[in-house]
């Protein structure tokens, strides 16, 4: 699909469809809105007083221009209300009103920019946005089974003044560059766990490294071995798939040794091993790599884009099953840095992979860290599947983070850390346990991570509810989601500047 800017007036494109919009509770259309209302002789304004149309933020109404114009239809795309409208909106209408106009077989539209005008929003902002919001709007895993709507071609965005037409094209980029990234992680959650093996996932960061000249190390189990990574290689005992960490570095800044440390959770199948998971939505975990993929695909646009820090993402793959050599509740590891774990579930391995990936992590001398993880159903249960759960040791890297996602519209919600609930991963035989009681779940899991840190600054991000989405609505559609790629894009470019 090509996304394109327009000079011009949007009345006067020639299209399968343009699109126009509407505030919620408005019944004069205003600018764009009304010199198309104007074409067609009132028919939108008509259709707002017989409260048809009502700019409900996702509402899409589609009118046929019977030859009043060149385009055969307008959709007027409901942006919600105004006190509401923010840049997550635009992209959330985009991807409403492009999938509404797919379905009517359009192949080729033109679309207004969103916000700019009575919204008060950049220009550039309202292309990135826009763009975003139709690449990720319209993705489809399509890989096994022929998609049910024919692709929209292209788009083009109206925009009167000439001269900002270079800016825009530059914004469009930029948006489509994030969105296709965050798509590729989004295929690489869908993948079925018989092809998203952590080989795979090591060959694909291979790919990547080649393409776009990323530094790329692959650790096998002996070289794990030889670093003492006990609690990584624990789970890997019960699978035959060998694990692999998977160490991918985009360098920068050439006269700093820094660099901030992306970590993500790659279980491509967590079957929970001995311990295992009730059959019902077992498949589900499949996605338990939606951390792995955030980390991996953002360095390659990061590596696109090219700010100018350094960045290394680790990933700790292998999957989670049952066998004969598996791992067993009340078995003891010893983790890379020296701790010992007492194994209370086996489910609870997410935390146990990540222990080592944060010890490396730290031998590397990475700095700050942030993890991603489908670490806690716990977490979901607390804050649903819109929010991530954000814990972290320090304030100022915490802040980064969730202006980071402010501005990408991924919802991270800050959660506390309290000492006291440390009682509950105490172990009677170990340095520490796996698990804690019924309550607190992701809290004590963040607490459990938090023993494998010592005074690197780290933000541990647990994905669990919204790695994935079972309904369509705005930019999101059924599957993986992508969550946490946009972010860290963001980070890495923010971190850059500063
Ligand atoms: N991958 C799961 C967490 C998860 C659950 C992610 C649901 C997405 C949706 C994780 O490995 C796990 O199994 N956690 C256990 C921890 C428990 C044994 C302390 C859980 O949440 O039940
Ligand atoms: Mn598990
Ligand atoms: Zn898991």
């Amino acid at each position: 699909m090509e996304i394109k800017v327009r000079v011009g007036d949007i009345a006067q494109i020639e299209a399968d469809a343009i699109v126009v919009n509407l505030f919620e509770g408005v019944d004069q259309p205003g600018s764009a809105t009304a010199a198309v209302d104007k074409a067609l002789d009132g028919a939108i304004g008509s259709l707002i007083s017989r409260g048809e149309i009502k700019g409900k933020f996702g509402e899409v109404s589609i009118v046929h221009t019977l030859g009043k114009l060149p385009a055969r239809k307008v959709a007027i795309a409901g942006l919600g209300k105004r006190q509401d409208f923010n840049v997550d909106k635009i992209r959330g209408v985009a991807g409403e009103f492009c999938r509404a106009l797919r379905k009517v077989n359009c192949r080729k539209i033109a679309t207004i920019l969103h916000g700019a005008g009575i919204g008060g929003m950049e220009l550039e902002a309202s292309a990135e946005a826009i763009t975003e919001g139709a690449v990720l709007g319209l993705y489809g895993f399509a890989k096994y089974k022929k998609p049910e709507y024919e692709d929209i071609e292209e788009i083009l965005i109206a925009v009167k003044e000439e001269e900002k037409a270079p800016i825009l094209e530059l914004a469009i980029g930029k948006g489509k560059l994030v969105a296709d990234v965050t798509n590729l992680a989004r295929d690489m959650g869908n993948e079925p766990a018989n092809y998203m093996t952590p080989s795979r996932m090591a060959e694909a960061a291979k790919e990547l490294a080649s393409k776009y000249d990323l530094e790329i190390k692959v650790l096998d189990r002996e070289d794990m071995e030889e670093m003492g990574m006990g609690a990584l290689l624990g789970v890997a005992k019960g699978s035959d798939q060998p694990a692999k960490l998977i160490i991918l570095s985009y360098k920068g800044d050439e006269h700093s040794e820094k660099a901030l440390g992306f970590l993500g959770k790659g279980i491509t199948f967590d079957s929970g091993g001995i311990s295992i998971k009730p059959s019902e939505g077992m498949w589900e975990m499949k996605d338990d790599m939606a951390g792995a993929a955030a980390v991996i695909t953002a360095l390659w646009a990061i590596a696109k884009l090219k700010p100018k820090i350094n960045v290394t993402a680790i990933v700790p793959a292998t999957e989670n099953l049952p066998s004969g050599t598996a791992l067993k509740p009340g078995d003891v590891l010893k983790a890379m840095n020296g701790k010992t774990i007492e194994v209370i579930s086996t489910d609870a391995e997410g935390r146990l992979i990540l222990a080592d990936a944060l010890s490396y992590a730290q031998k590397l001398g990475l700095s700050p860290l942030i993890d991603l993880a489908t670490l806690t159903g716990a977490c979901r249960v607390a804050l649903g599947m819109l929010y991530s759960g954000l814990f972290g040791n320090d304030r100022d890297w915490i802040d980064k983070v969730l202006g980071a996602a402010e501005r990408t519209g991924e919802k991270m919600w800050h959660m506390p850390m309290p000492e006291e609930y440390k009682e509950q991963i105490k172990s009677e035989i170990a340095d520490v346990k796996n698990t804690g009681n019924r309550y607190g779940g992701a809290i004590t899991a963040a607490l459990f991570l938090a023993e494998f840190v010592d005074n690197t600054p780290w933000v541990h991000i647990d994905i669990a509810g919204p790695r994935l989405s079972t309904k369509e609505s705005g930019y999101i559609v059924k599957g993986a989601t992508g969550f946490g790629v946009r972010t860290l894009i963001e980070l890495a470019l923010s971190e850059a500047r500063t």
